[in-house]
């Protein structure tokens, strides 16, 4: 089949590397560099190695473009663009239309539209049929679907071919056409009677991750405050063979999933006049833990971080990857600026960011750990400062969540 995908980041690419081994492949996506980096065979995603993408061009099943006319003749166009907040936190839908516009104008024959980019219940059947149709220079009947993505970038034990994959289709046929397409390269297919109901299980996934994140976060700070250690105690917990799932402590949460999804819940909640207390107080938690840290550092420094060296250890969101969207690293430097400490900041993996360059480990006063990845030697981490906070609780003899 000839496959379109918007989008070739973490999902976009994730599903070309995997579906260019069935199907012959377009990478569509808006920025050029990106597009000239994939043909000439270089991956920008963990998970995604470059030899993958050469092999999928030198067979000639796969091909990144930026030019819409490559879309014409789509059978099945996937959708995988980003869907962030706008700055007063509500969906923001823009690179959805653009795609929906890109589709719409250059699609010739009816196809198959697939979203993977997470959104609201209701985006395929509100906004993305109406968008494409507005769009369109010709009436064509295409078909619409869902079927969010689940990816973990960086992760090898769950990939597209053995993680259950949701979908629904606007009509059965959608439903039918969905199914043949994934099966080609996903194992395991669930279909769900609506692409409402797939849209709000995807939302409702991360909103369970946002919580249970945020609620051990507040348990970190209640076992210090009672002088227990909260690494133990969880670990005595999870010997329950049943009703407890382990959440562990850390700086916040980041990456383009977790701050984001819950508020498109949120958002719609609020449409209907229904709370979503839970999303926004594990909100407030997650955003709070950079200043709970910093200050706990703080007091263990003699009250005052002015002036201070201060080296942030792993900036990236989460471990083994380069992604820094969102990462709770942000807030901890901010707090520490505010304070007066002097911070530079140490990861391997980012390389650079905001402007600057990751620095040697060492050198400073005080080292605050947010990520540890794997290339990260730990005895050389635990010893690059004379007072080590840790806040992966991956580390010992420091101190730490
Ligand atoms: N990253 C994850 O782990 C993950 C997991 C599950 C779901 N998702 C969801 O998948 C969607 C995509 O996320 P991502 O992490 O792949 O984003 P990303 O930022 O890594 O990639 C998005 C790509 O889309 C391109 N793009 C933006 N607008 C475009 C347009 N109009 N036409 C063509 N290309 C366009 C960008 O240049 C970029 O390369 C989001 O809705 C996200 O919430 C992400």
């Amino acid at each position: 089949m000839k496959i379109a995908i918007i989008g070739q980041g973490y999902v976009g690419l994730t599903i070309s590397a995997f579906a260019s081994k069935h199907h012959d492949v377009i990478g569509f996506d808006n920025n050029t560099i990106t597009v000239e980096n994939l043909n000439a065979g270089k991956s920008h995603i963990e998970g995604v190695d470059s030899s993958e993408i050469k092999r999928a061009i030198d067979f000639g099943s796969f091909r990144a473009t930026s030019n819409g006319a490559d879309l014409s003749d789509a059978e099945i166009v996937v959708i995988a663009v980003p869907t962030p907040l706008t700055k007063d936190r509500k969906p923001d839908l823009t690179f959805i239309e653009s795609a929906c516009k890109s589709i719409g104008e250059n699609l010739n024959n009816s196809a198959l539209i697939i979203n993977e980019s997470t959104s609201f219940p209701g985006t395929v059947r509100n906004y993305i049929k109406p968008l494409v149709e507005k769009y369109s220079k010709q009436p064509l009947n295409h078909l619409y679907a869902i079927s969010p993505e689940r990816v973990d970038p960086g992760r090898v034990d769950w990939d597209q071919k053995n993680t259950p994959r949701l979908y629904a289709g606007l009509t059965p046929e959608a439903s039918a056409k969905t199914r043949e397409f994934y099966s080609t390269f996903c194992d395991n297919l669930i279909e769900v009677s609506s692409p409402e109901v797939a849209e709000a299980a995807k939302l409702f996934e991360n909103t369970f991750r946002q919580v249970n994140i945020a609620l051990v976060n507040e348990f970190a700070q209640i076992s210090h405050a009672l002088g227990i250690s909260i690494h133990e105690t969880l670990d005595a917990a999870n010997t329950k063979p049943y009703g407890f799932m382990k959440f562990n402590p850390s700086s916040g949460v980041g990456g383009h999933c977790i701050p984001v999804d819950p508020t498109y819940l949120a958002f719609v909640a609020s449409q209907k006049g229904v709370p979503a207390t839970f999303i926004e107080r594990a909100n407030e938690v997650n955003l709070e833990m950079p200043k709970y840290i910093v200050s706990r550092v703080q007091s263990d420094n003699g009250g005052s971080l002015k002036g201070k060296k201060v080296q942030v250890i792993g900036v990236a969101y989460k471990p083994n990857v380069a992604d820094t969207r969102e990462t709770p690293a942000e807030l901890v430097i901010e707090e520490l600026v505010n304070r007066g400490a002097e911070v530079t900041w140490h990861d391997p993996v980012v390389k650079t960011w905001q402007g600057s360059n990751s620095t040697d480990l060492g050198g400073s006063d005080i080292a605050i750990v947010v990520t540890l990845h794997e290339v990260m030697n730990t005895s050389e981490v635990t010893a690059s400062a004379p007072y080590v906070f840790d806040t992966t609780g991956k580390l010992s003899g420091v101190q730490g969540l």
